[in-house]
């Protein structure tokens, strides 16, 4: 018999956190998320397909207090190639939810869990291969606030940390995928707040006037890499290191692992722009974590007497600069064309799984090249292409049970890309033509 008042949770997008709570007993919280798989910007010029709770990254904010019961309800975009879920730090019991919020595209999934213990936490999505979908942004922070609250702040910010891995190197220009090699070897080519380079910069900087206090909710989703955070100019007057209950006082930096958080707070002074930054210095100035936070007021001579530097240094590659989007639709006029036009509907649409030289990630994603699978039955690979496959399957000996969804493709472009790939990487080579996929589609 549950008798707790039920309530909608409040979530919010980076860098904005729900109110502070103010009810003295628990309830029962609600929360409706919804994982989305969407281009964004990583860079000017960079597009990166991003994996998330609710079309950012970081994912929502989500905040709860100590006692609360949580349903949690977690929905799948139709449109997501992936299944997801969901593993909850601030969550007792096996996996963090992972199990229970498994949830494929179209579909929602719904589970329980007392918020036993206050603190800062991170969610991420564990979906095998766990590595990509964290890689890919798929991490936020939920908060439980302690029964007796958070001391009063005048701002609070959602600030989260997280390396990205790319085909190419840092700024190169377009559509760039993920690369599992890089990620395993743990060379990022990004380190960012908020998703993007630049997402706390300019216009989108944090913003705070003087004489106010304010309370930053730190994150590091990885998946590798351990912040060093720190914002110049500024000491923490209080750090919940960690994000547990243990407060530090007068720090400079404080460490965000991965999987990880803090909570700091600092008093403003003086005005001008102060800058967030992983103090692993080469990953501010050159890979993107470096953020900026306006303070508006007047200026204090005692505190400090210098010129309070205007400018922030903005990594390389930050004039904007369009793309042409997409690629003109035009008809291949023989195989050659077919392989160009082939390639690129492989890097849109097949890449991200079957990777850059169709080798697969072992236990996850078949390999394409030199499959015998695909060469044993081209025609079979077009119905692969247009419906998706379901496992068991076995590809060059090892067994795979997985789902591959359906591509969204036209005759043209499902025929480009097969007639890439069997002619690619040791594959046997042969033509598909849009009418062959024409006839498997009726
Ligand atoms: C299996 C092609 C996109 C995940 C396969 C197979 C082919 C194929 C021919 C059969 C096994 C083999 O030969 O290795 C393609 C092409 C794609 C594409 C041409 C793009 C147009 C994707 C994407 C994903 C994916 C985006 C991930 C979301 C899988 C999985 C299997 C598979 C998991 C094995 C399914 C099972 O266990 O039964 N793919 N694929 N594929 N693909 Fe794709
Ligand atoms: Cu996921």
């Amino acid at each position: 018999a549950n008798t707790l008042p039920v309530e909608e949770a409040v979530l919010t997008a980076p860098p904005l956190v729900p109110p502070p709570i103010t009810r003295d007993h628990a309830a029962k919280v609600v929360v409706k998320m919804e994982t989305v798989e969407k281009v964004m910007e990583i860079a000017d010029g960079v597009d990166y397909m991003f994996w998330t709770f609710g079309g950012s990254v970081p994912g929502q904010f989500l905040r709860v207090r100590e006692g609360d019961e949580v349903e949690f309800h977690l929905s799948n975009h139709p449109d997501s190639k992936m299944p997801h879920n969901i593993d909850l730090h601030a969550v007792t019991g096996p996996g963090g939810g992972a199990a229970a919020s498994f949830t494929a595209p179209g579909h929602t999934s719904v589970f329980n869990f007392k918020a036993l213990n206050p603190g800062l936490y991170v969610y991420h999505c564990a979906t095998a291969p766990v590595g990509m979908h964290v890689a890919n942004g798929m991490y936020g922070l939920i908060l439980v606030e302690p029964k007796e609250g958070l001391p009063p702040v005048d701002r609070e910010y959602y600030v989260m940390q997280g390396d990205f891995y790319t085909q190419g190197a840092y700024g190169e220009q377009g559509l760039q995928p993920f690369d599992m090699d890089k990620a395993i070897k743990e060379q990022a080519d990004y380190v960012v707040f908020n998703g993007a380079v630049g997402a706390l910069n300019g216009d989108k900087a944090l913003t705070a006037n003087v004489g106010e206090t304010v309370r930053l909710f730190v994150g590091n989703g990885g998946p590798n890499l351990v912040s060093s955070f720190h914002v110049i100019g500024e000491i923490f007057d209080k750090v919940y290191v960690e994000g547990g209950d243990l407060v530090n006082h007068n720090v400079q930096t404080t460490l965000v692992p991965a999987g990880g958080a803090a909570t700091v707070e600092f008093k403003l002074d003086v005005p001008g722009n102060f800058i967030l930054v992983d103090h692993s210095i080469f990953r501010a100035f050159n890979k993107g974590a470096l953020g900026m936070m306006q303070v508006d007021g007047p200026e204090d001579k005692v505190v400090y007497s210098g010129k309070v530097a205007d400018n922030v240094y903005l990594p390389e590659g930050s004039a904007v600069q369009s793309i042409p989007n997409g690629h003109p639709k035009v008809t291949a006029k023989n195989k050659e064309e077919q392989m160009l036009y082939g390639k690129r509907a492989y890097e849109a649409n097949c890449q991200a799984c079957h990777q850059g030289s169709g080798q697969g990630i072992p236990g996850a994603f078949p390999p394409l090249a030199a499959s015998d699978y695909l060469n044993e039955d081209p025609i079979r690979a077009i119905d692969v292409v247009l419906h998706g496959l379901k496992g068991p399957i076995k590809v060059n000996g090892q067994a795979y049970d997985s789902i591959m969804p359906g591509m969204r493709l036209s005759d043209e472009d499902a025929a480009n890309v097969l007639t890439y790939v069997l002619n690619s990487w040791d594959n046997q080579g042969g033509e598909i033509t849009p009418a062959q996929v024409a006839k498997r589609r009726e």
